[in-house]
């Protein structure tokens, strides 16, 4: 009946929506690469299964806007608790071995139930969410053993967290169609939980070259931003470095998500997977090129900056220095066209439409957010001032010893490329 079609859909809204808040808060704290650059994808379908599940209650429900989790506090608590798990991989192994199957049986359940020509709308999102988990659950059976094997102690606990949840989530009767078996204010605490914070220090993976500051020019102006091939090469080891972005933009997804509510989980979850998209990018070229993991560096200055800080200004360091290149990616594109680069430019291109559309969320959460705030006429240049002042300062801490290995990754990385294509010219 259309109001059980609508409580059904409320709880999976809420449970996505717990799930993607839970894992962009982790991002920052998961170290290999293919993960942190994978998961964002699946937030992003995630929050468009959602907006489509939440459109959907509005319009059973019409013309009542909203939306409560009311009798699904129970099980809500379970969902919720993800967050606080006690390591990366116990977040991540409670997504492959409960949470992930557990709502693909339930969309799949309700298929089954749904009928074309009273449901159809749900339908349409409904087969694409079933289709969407599988190649999720595909995906994270795939990146488990890196994972595991980039930190083989957290395993025990991880093992202790996942068979309490499987255990809590039989009890109150599973995921599904039904409402928990429990009483609505049941809590749950798993062994071993941590509260949940967010890394102010990002797990990095071992396999780069772990720096500070990514190539010279960050920290001796004296080194050249370059044209030609070390152009190229400087663009895919800035796009490689956006990791920053990905981190940030989870940051800020779970920071904000209460107070900015469902559309901005829904803009930051998209902005969140771009920026893994720039990563993948530039670690693509990157390896295309025949570069090794263990020869690129991967830096954390710009994310260290925001240490310890109100999270706004991470808000504004993803809004401001993403953006404030878009000026100057024509002309770079054009550069690669002069080099028959198709890749970078093909890269160059989509970055730029990605970042035009960044420019706007920064601007209208930015403002969205200090108006929650209080401030009625906020001048988010502040924000910005602040930004650069942390980031300036992280610059300022650069030793020589650090001037010295960066330049050195970098001139290695030059000679090898410029190798490579004389190479080619033979
Ligand atoms: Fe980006
Ligand atoms: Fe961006």
């Amino acid at each position: 009946m259309r109001h059980d079609t609508s409580v059904i859909l409320k709880r999976f809204f809420f449970i996505e929506q717990s799930l993607i808040i839970s894992q962009a808060g982790w991002l920052a704290g998961i170290e290999p690469i293919e993960v942190k650059t994978t998961l964002p994808r699946l937030i992003w379908q995630d929050a468009k299964t959602a907006d489509d599940m939440r459109t959907r209650v509005f319009e059973l429900r019409y013309p009542s806007r909203l939306m409560e989790i009311g009798e699904e506090t129970a099980l809500m608590n379970l969902v919720h608790e993800a967050r606080n798990a006690p390591n990366a991989l116990a977040l991540y192994r409670s997504l492959l071995e409960v949470f992930k199957p557990a709502l693909r049986k339930a969309y799949q359940d309700y298929l089954e139930l749904a009928d074309e020509i009273g449901d159809g709308p749900s339908i349409r999102f409904m087969r694409l969410a079933v289709q969407e988990k599988d190649e999720q659950i595909r995906l994270l059976a795939d990146m488990l053993p890196p994972m595991e094997a980039a930190t083989p102690q957290a395993k025990g606990a991880a093992d202790a967290w996942v068979q309490a949840l499987r255990q809590h989530q039989s009890d109150i009767g599973g995921i599904g169609l039904e409402p928990a078996e429990t009483e609505s204010d049941t809590t749950f605490e798993l062994p071993g939980r941590v509260p949940f914070a967010l890394a102010q220090i990002p797990a990095r993976d071992h396999r780069f070259r772990e720096v500070r500051y990514y190539w010279p020019d960050v920290i001796d102006p004296s080194f050249p931003y370059g044209d030609g091939l070390r152009l190229q090469l400087r663009s895919a080891i800035s796009h490689l470095n956006e990791v920053w972005a990905v981190e940030t933009g989870g940051a800020l997804l779970h920071a904000f998500a209460d107070d900015l509510e469902w559309e901005f989980v829904l803009d930051a979850a998209r902005w969140t997977y771009d920026e893994a998209r720039h990563c993948t990018m530039g670690l693509e070229r990157l390896r295309q090129w025949g570069f090794d993991l263990s020869e690129l560096p991967l830096g954390t200055y710009i994310y260290d900056s925001a240490y310890g800080q109100d999270p706004i200004y991470r808000l504004g360091m993803l809004y401001y220095f993403e953006t404030k290149n878009i000026k100057r990616k024509p002309e770079r594109i054009r550069s690669f066209v002069s080099y028959a680069d198709e890749v970078s430019q093909h890269d160059m291109d989509f970055d730029w439409a990605d970042e035009t559309i960044h420019a706007a969320y920064g601007h209208h959460w930015l403002a969205a957010l200090l108006k929650k705030r209080g401030f009625d006429d906020p001048d988010p240049h502040l924000i910005r001032a602040r930004c650069e002042a942390l980031v300036r300062a992280t610059v300022d801490r650069a030793t020589d010893a650090e001037r010295q290995e960066i330049r050195e990754i970098a001139e290695h990385l030059i000679t090898r490329a410029e190798q490579r294509a004389a190479d080619k010219h033979k």
